[in-house]
């Protein structure tokens, strides 16, 4: 395969970019790509060091994708370090001395045992959501992601921060627009009208809990930013809860969408899903091979030597990690799908300081949520449809899935 005119941000990568990943891995450890000015590293060791050393590879390059740096080919690109100098706090994009403190805050909210208590209620909502489902089909056939994967994260995010649950509709819509700006295409009046509501939501809920305090996350968020003497302040508290919409409902959708077109394209796995009573290897199996963060992005802040390669300082990476993580040095038979393959730590939920605060949620409702939808349906197949695929250099998943399902 010609590598010559490759771009991470080409229609035709994008539509099965696994092709292009094994050709870079098989070349340099780092990769220019003058047409969008940025480098790929794509194999599993070099990744994984990259991800490792916030002090050389900065999570401000986040920015980049909302400052539309990446999607700008013509003309002065904006200036990443200055863009993201007047953005609020945000965890995700956020490099060490400042990551520290403001992590350990929040990973005291996302422990597994927190988590653990969430089971319940992930399983109501996805036992509801199935079931409503599977009375709306029409003809057998219907929109999984519509009926199923889209609304499950955030109604789960929505009743774990306290939300009322007439509230949802909005709490997806705000969630869509905070993705949406992800993919640096500018937003709408529109949609910045709709966030200065959901800005205002937010610090309303954080007055009202202030007042009287309950079992939920923002209650939870006060009371750990008490005790860690006022470390933030409304304005970030309110963007943390968008960053938890933002990192945590498209990203879970994708998951789900991304293992049952998986089954799809490999039968047989579905059939072994059905007979196994543990689905942890599925999530973990899924992560890998079709992972929803296919890439996270960072700002070199020196000079950087990889391989043969170096990579100058001031420069946009991306760590391909749906490339390392089928890097055929690490895994046998590396591009098949398969459940039984021996368990090996990957880079699904990324690594080091930003490992993914939201790991154990994610597996859980995944986990959770396709156990409903294999128990309650006696089969499950594709539409005669096909599914809308949704990929960008980021995030990879399903808009639409239409798909023939027969209850149990
Ligand atoms: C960070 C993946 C779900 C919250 C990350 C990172 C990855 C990731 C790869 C690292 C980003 C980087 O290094 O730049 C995923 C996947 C998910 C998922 C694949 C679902 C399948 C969630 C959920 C939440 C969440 C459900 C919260 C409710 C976060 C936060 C960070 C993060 C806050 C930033 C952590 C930090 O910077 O210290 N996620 N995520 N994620 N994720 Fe997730």
């Amino acid at each position: 395969m010609d590598l010559t005119d490759f771009s991470p941000t080409d229609p035709r990568v994008l539509a099965d970019p696994y092709p292009y990943y094994a050709e870079l891995r098989r070349g340099p450890a780092a990769r220019y790509v003058e047409l969008d000015d940025l480098w790929v590293v794509s194999r599993f060791e070099e990744v994984g060091e990259a991800i490792r050393n916030p002090a050389t590879f900065s999570s401000k390059a986040l920015w980049a994708l909302f400052g539309g740096v990446i999607s700008a080919r013509e003309g002065a690109r904006p200036n990443v370090r200055e863009f993201a100098a007047q953005q609020p706090k945000s965890l995700i994009a956020l490099d060490p001395p400042e990551h520290i403190p403001m992590r350990r805050m929040a990973a005291k909210m996302f422990t597994k045992r927190a988590v653990d208590g969430y089971a319940r209620m992930i399983r109501q909502i996805s036992e509801g959501l199935v079931d409503e489902m599977l009375e709306r089909r029409d003809g057998g056939e219907v929109d999984l992601v519509e009926h199923v994967l889209h609304p499950l994260p955030v109604w789960v995010i929505a009743d774990i921060l306290g939300i009322d649950q007439d509230r949802r509709s909005d709490f997806r819509r705000w969630s869509d627009i905070l993705i949406h700006r992800l993919s640096g295409q500018g937003d709408s009046a529109e949609e910045r009208a709709d966030l200065k509501q959901m800005i205002d939501y937010f610090d309303q809920l954080l007055r009202e809990r202030r007042a009287e305090r309950g079992d939920d996350l923002i209650s939870l968020i006060l009371s750990e930013n008490e005790e860690a003497g006022d470390l933030l302040t409304d304005f970030d508290m309110v963007n943390f809860c968008a960053l938890l919409l933002s990192a945590g409902n498209e990203t879970t959708t994708n998951l789900l969408g991304n293992l049952f077109n998986a089954f799809f394209l490999y039968p047989d796995q579905l059939v072994r899903a059905r007979q196994l009573d543990d689905l942890k290897p599925v999530v973990e199996e899924i992560l890998r091979w079709e992972s929803t963060v296919q890439g996270v992005v960072r700002l070199t802040n020196s000079d950087i030597r990889i391989g043969e390669e170096t990579i100058p300082a001031d420069s946009i990476v991306v760590l391909q990690i749906g490339s390392a993580n089928r890097d055929e040095s690490r895994w046998a038979d590396a591009e098949r799908f398969d459940v039984d393959r021996p368990q090996l730590p990957h880079f699904g939920f990324g690594t080091g300081i930003h490992h993914c605060l939201g790991a154990a949620l994610a597996r859980l409702e995944t986990e959770i949520a396709t156990e409903v939808l294999l128990s309650r349906t006696a089969a499950i197949e594709p539409g005669a449809q096909a599914p809308d695929r949704t990929a960008n250099i980021i995030l990879r998943g399903f808009r639409t899935m239409p798909v023939v399902v027969k209850p149990a």
